[in-house]
């Protein structure tokens, strides 16, 4: 997607390969920089700070980390700690331990010369198949926002509501939930999107604010309780958010929050559409509530707020009163039950075990073989 009119992706090696290159969120929307990973170690960081973030481009990190880590170190015993560090930064997507586990074997079955080249050109491919697939998610998605469209008898916008951000920022390019917003947009279909701020680390009002500004998508910033009030008074067309995981019986895990939007548009008739990729399928799972691990993060996040004060510097400050405790769970699982339909790459699927498997029969099949 272009920033300043300049197309950007959010990873890339740099021309010489000495490097990998990210565009750094935690700057975001106060400054565009660009940050360089050098090692292992920046790669880790980069993940845990949420330098990058978003279940399909953490995955993408994770392999070109697996590449930094074979030019520092290419013996078997480094790759092995590599893949556990890399896993460990952060548990909830799952997108992050299939690219790593995938990668991590191949580079076993290789010359321990070979590791590095094969894995940053693995972490490119997968960077590649990133954007085709999330293409394909708008497009299907576009067809579920014309036909709102074409049965809403008024020139009036659609109006999407989305939480967190699941936009390009979260992936290689286009994004997932904001893919078919992108798509409807550039093919004349009037839209409009309500974003959720997403305490505590504000990925809505900082980051989907910022890429929708981008790209002329227009938009209104909400407070993360404002959503039930739009949707009772008819303000909300459709919500589509993003997942970080999908257990393969079609429960959802995403952002902190997004279960209270579902149970809102349950209540008032709206469809609640969760847009992904393959990959954030996990086939080993059905029960999202009893088997995905949430993520916890440190009660800075909570007790402390960033932001741009008027002198242009990016600046902390803190919230709640010295002494009170904090929780900061990362993620929520909204249950099947409350989810309209899964926006694949393979097409619209409905929140279920047969239907997501008739959409990925290979995948499902070669799970239920491994764990026969
Ligand atoms: O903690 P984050 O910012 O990595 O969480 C991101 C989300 O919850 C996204 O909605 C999710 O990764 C799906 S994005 C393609």
């Amino acid at each position: 997607m272009n920033v300043d009119g300049k197309p950007y992706r959010t990873i890339w090696l740099s021309e010489n390969g000495s490097d990998v290159r990210i565009i750094d969120q935690t700057r975001l929307p106060h400054e565009f920089c660009i940050a360089s990973l050098k090692s292992l170690s920046d790669a880790i960081h980069a993940i845990r700070d949420m330098r990058v973030r978003g279940a399909p481009l953490i995955g993408i990190t994770a392999a070109f980390g697996l590449g930094l880590a074979m030019r520092e170190n290419h013996s078997n015993s480094a790759l092995n700690d590599a893949a556990n560090q890399l896993i460990a930064t952060r548990p909830t997507a799952i997108n992050l331990k299939w690219a790593v586990d995938e990668l991590h074997t191949q580079l076993l079955n290789i010359t321990a010369t070979e590791r590095e080249g094969f894995a940053m050109r693995h972490a490119q491919r997968l960077a590649e198949e990133d954007v085709s697939i999330c293409s394909a998610i708008g497009d299907h998605g576009l067809e579920i926002i014309r036909e709102i469209a074409n049965k809403k008898h008024s020139s009036a916008p659609i109006n999407i509501l989305t939480h967190c951000n699941a936009g390009w920022l979260a992936t290689a390019d286009w994004g997932t939930a904001l893919a078919p917003v992108y798509k409807a947009y550039d093919a004349g279909i009037q839209v409009h999107v309500w974003v959720d701020e997403t305490r505590p680390r504000n990925q809505g009002a900082s980051l989907t604010a910022w890429e929708l500004l981008q790209h002329g998508v227009p938009h209104t910033v909400i407070v993360d309780n404002a959503g039930g009030h739009l949707m009772q008074h008819g303000m909300v067309d459709i919500c589509i958010t993003g997942t970080d995981r999908t257990t393969a019986g079609g429960d959802v895990c995403n952002k902190i929050g997004t279960y209270l939007k579902a149970l809102a548009a349950h209540d008032n008739g709206i469809p609640f559409y969760v847009a992904l990729p393959g990959p954030t399928i996990d086939w080993s799972i059905d029960d999202g509530l009893r088997d995905i691990p949430i993520e916890e993060r440190d009660g800075n996040e909570v007790s402390h707020i960033m932001g741009g004060n008027s002198a242009g510097e990016i600046t902390t400050v803190r919230l709640i009163p010295e002494g009170s405790r904090t929780a900061n769970y990362a993620f929520d699982v909204t249950p099947r039950r409350y989810v309209t339909g899964l926006i694949t790459e393979k097409g619209i699927a409905l929140a279920s075990r047969e239907s997501l498997a008739a959409l990925y029969l290979r995948q499902c099949h070669a799970t239920l073989l491994e764990n026969s």
